[in-house]
């Protein structure tokens, strides 16, 4: 689909670990299926392996360190207010939480509404937060799947752009399970950032309509 833009959108991920969905990200634009351009990958973390992969594409990568901020009553929204001017200074229009351990402050969330993303590994809003393979494991869940959506101040609230739901099957562990989820995460965040380029997101509420497009929803049900 064509839009009035001239140049490709520009998208900073954000990251602390070990960047597979930033990779995925990266693999799409380099195959052409996502049109944007991965202007910065920024981690809290100085060793993040996100930041090594970003290096070996040759993208800007920074490591923008917490701890001078440690100990500040608004030490969060202090490291955000930075965070925010590395993101201006890049013109940044699309910001992308992959795998990013910090909660993030109105500071950015204000400032890029409805222009930031994150990927959660649970079919939300069920069991938002932490070790949530495991949870829905011991819920006796026997559906899973991921959720790609927008960030608000509450952590994985925000509006829903993208599902994709696996099986959990009998003899699953949370790894098995993070595994077969993981696969779909890197199908559909990039998809959903193309979606974002082609401006065809559209927020009513709490409900994300995809212009010209099919229903939201992707069930992948089968483990093969
Ligand atoms: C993914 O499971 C994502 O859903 C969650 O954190 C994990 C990050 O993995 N938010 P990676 O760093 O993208 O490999």
């Amino acid at each position: 689909m064509s839009t009035n833009r001239t140049d490709a959108l520009r998208v900073a991920v954000l990251a602390s670990g070990r960047g597979s969905n930033l990779q995925a990200v990266i693999d799409a634009i380099e195959a052409g299926t996502v049109q944007a351009n991965l202007v910065a990958v920024i981690s809290n973390k100085k060793e993040a392996p996100a930041l090594e992969r970003a290096r070996r594409h040759g993208l800007a990568c920074l490591f923008v360190d917490p701890k001078p901020y440690a100990g500040r009553p608004d030490s969060r929204e202090a490291y955000d207010r930075e965070l925010l001017d590395v993101l201006r200074q890049h013109d940044v229009e699309l910001v992308l939480l992959a795998g990013y351990m910090k909660i993030v402050t109105r500071v950015l969330v204000e400032a890029f509404a409805n222009r930031m993303m994150n990927i959660h590994p649970s079919l939300l809003p069920s069991f938002p937060g932490l070790d949530v393979q495991k949870k829905a494991i011991e819920w006796g869940c026997k559906l899973a799947g991921c959720t790609v959506h927008f960030v608000t101040e509450g952590v994985d609230e925000g509006p829903i752009i993208l599902q994709a739901a696996v099986p959990i099957l009998d003899d699953d562990t949370p790894d098995t399970l993070a595994a077969r989820i993981l696969e779909q995460e890197h199908k559909i965040y990039p998809r959903a950032v193309q979606l974002f380029a082609e401006e065809r997101l559209q927020v009513a509420g709490r409900r994300v309509l995809i212009k010209d497009g099919k229903p939201a929803g992707e069930s992948v049900i089968s483990p093969s």
